[in-house]
């Protein structure tokens, strides 16, 4: 009788324990952490170990708990992808813009590395355009190196297909993206991003901006460019 009433107590127990963490829960994991697609220490040595899982797991991480943080206050969040996010994000306050760009930001920034050899080469479609649009890869990249050593602050350096189908570099400010519908940002499809934060570089780099960014291209997963690149279609966008 005694051993029963304790079975019930404790079932009684956990019962209430579930109802009360279901009420105290955050509205939902709307948004979630993507995991890294390698180990920490695969892009060293032009990325350290360290610096990667300080990046992926304190300040994405932040960006993507930050955005939850926002659901209650605009419920709307819950209706859209990261992506769709980005197009509207004019329609949400600062703490939205910074944390919802951080995070589709830091998405793209990981899909689109890859260890050293292992990120393949432009495809013929890709490289034509790039020779169309910049002369060379060379010039692409040359064109792209001035705009990220430019960024004053923190920001982002970007190769972009705008909707005229032609490439083009283009940087933002922060956690601003080409997506995303704000006046001082050039809008396009990004195709390849990189992460100008002093968070990103410092402990290896301190201030030798330059010189992450060089050994950032031995990184370029061109597979993952090529498959963006390939999404927004053969024909350009006629405005
Ligand atoms: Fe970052």
């Amino acid at each position: 009788m005694v051993k029963r009433l304790l079975v019930r107590g404790l079932l009684n127990g956990l019962a209430a324990l579930l109802l009360l963490l279901t009420a105290v829960a955050p509205a939902s994991a709307d948004f979630a952490l993507p995991p890294l697609p390698y180990g920490p220490e695969a892009l060293e040595p032009a990325i350290d170990a360290t610096t990667m899982t300080i990046h992926h797991d304190r300040h994405h991480a932040a960006y993507v708990a930050n955005l939850n943080a926002q659901i209650q206050a605009h419920p709307e969040l819950k209706t859209l992808s990261l992506e769709a996010l980005q197009g509207r994000i004019s329609q949400f306050p600062e703490a939205v813009r910074n944390n919802g760009g951080g995070h589709w930001n830091h998405s793209q920034f990981w899909a689109v590395m890859a260890p050293p050899g292992q990120g393949g080469a432009p495809s013929a479609s890709l490289q034509q355009a790039i020779e169309a649009d910049f002369g060379s890869l060379e010039g692409m990249q040359e064109q792209f190196n001035k705009v990220a050593a430019a960024r004053f602050g923190s920001g982002w350096a970007w190769l972009i297909r705008r909707p005229d189908g032609q490439l083009a570099i283009t940087s933002t400010a922060n956690q601003d993206n080409p997506l995303m519908d704000q006046p001082e940002v050039e809008q396009g499809t990004p195709l390849l991003g990189l992460d100008l934060w002093e968070h990103a570089y410092y402990l290896h780099y301190q201030n030798r901006r330059p010189d992450y960014i060089a050994a950032w291209w031995e990184l370029v997963n061109w597979s993952e460019v090529n498959r963006r690149f390939a999404a927004t279609g053969d024909a350009p966008v006629k405005g």
